[in-house]
């Protein structure tokens, strides 16, 4: 089993940058690679924040706080980040995109590297379809915010090597996840079950129920963190939709299957949630 030391994450938004802190809180050194400057700047800032946010109630110390970023190499150039025993792709969810970055990867990595996507909604056989190294290829699907949640989805395809797996699922424990196998099928294990909550949601709406309301009921009713509709303004309107429309393409237009007008609403007017601070609620 090849032990993973080295590792870079390629896409700097809020889950590329929450893996990136996770890898470094665990002791690792680790790139976070984004080609747009700007985005890099942002990921830093905001998990200098959060860590900022730790040192105040006492949970990190200055030093730690301080040596965990300094572990972050910000970079805005792939092939400088490439000496590493593992690459996790982080960007938006665009399949020819995750196909162009899989692509170089593969030919930039050194040959004993494993890739992996934390693709929420596309097939790890489809994102990886480019690459040739076959066998050191799987999904490692994180949650938001990373560095609260326990749980990664661990994705083989049919030829990810066992050695990988064994590899990749060592390497999560040591950075203090819990994983579970799960399926190379669309919404994995937990957006698939999710997905169905959301869809009740959205039909509850249709017949009048405020998004609110039906947040409320779940929290109090079943002590859910969060309802369906603050989670989808938690995770981003954008990724929610974009995964429904593709889903929708795909069963070439069933019409069970559209998007929710409320939500394709809030998404063309650029309310993508907490990050845009409006979606479902509006934010201060
Ligand atoms: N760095 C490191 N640790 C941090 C931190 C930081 N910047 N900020 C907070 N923490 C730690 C805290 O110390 C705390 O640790 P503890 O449990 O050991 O005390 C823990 O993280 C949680 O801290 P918060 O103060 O943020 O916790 P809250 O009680 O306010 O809960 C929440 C916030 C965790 C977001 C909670 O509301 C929740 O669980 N919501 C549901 C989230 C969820 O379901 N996510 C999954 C979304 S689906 C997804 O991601 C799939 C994708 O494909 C879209």
């Amino acid at each position: 089993m090849m032990k993973i030391e080295r590792v870079t994450v390629v896409g700097c938004g809020a889950m590329g940058s929450g893996i990136a802190q996770a890898v470094a809180q665990a002791g690792y050194s680790v790139y976070a690679v984004d080609m747009i400057t700007e985005q890099l700047a942002k990921a830093q800032a905001n998990i200098g924040k959060g860590l900022d946010r730790m040192v105040a109630k006492g949970k990190f110390t200055r030093e730690f706080a301080d040596a965990l970023l300094n572990r972050i190499t910000f970079i805005d150039d792939i092939a400088k980040a490439t000496d590493v025993d593992m690459a996790i792709e982080a960007v938006s969810e665009n399949l020819p995109l995750k196909q162009t970055i899989f692509a170089q990867l593969d030919t930039l990595l050194p040959e004993h590297a494993v890739i992996s996507s934390n693709t929420s909604s596309m097939l790890i056989r489809e994102v990886s379809a480019e690459a040739a190294r076959k066998d050191k290829i799987l999904g490692t699907h994180f949650f938001n915010p990373v560095y609260a949640m326990k749980l990664v989805e661990v994705v083989c395809t049919d030829q990810t090597s066992d050695e990988t797996y064994a590899s990749v699922k060592a390497f999560l424990e040591s950075i203090g996840k819990i994983t579970v196998k799960a399926p190379d099928s669309t919404g994995f294990i937990v957006n698939t079950v999710l997905g169905a909550a959301a869809d009740a949601g959205f039909a509850l709406v249709k017949k009048g129920v405020t998004p609110q309301d039906v947040d409320t009921a779940l929290k109090l009713g079943a002590n859910y963190p969060m309802g369906p509709f603050e989670l989808m303004d938690y995770c981003g309107l954008d990724i929610t939709y974009y995964a429904l429309q593709e889903k929708y393409e795909k069963s070439g237009y069933d019409e069970e299957l559209r998007p929710p007008e409320v939500l394709k609403e809030l998404v063309e007017a650029g309310h993508y949630g907490l990050k845009t601070k409006w979606g479902f609620y509006k934010y201060e």
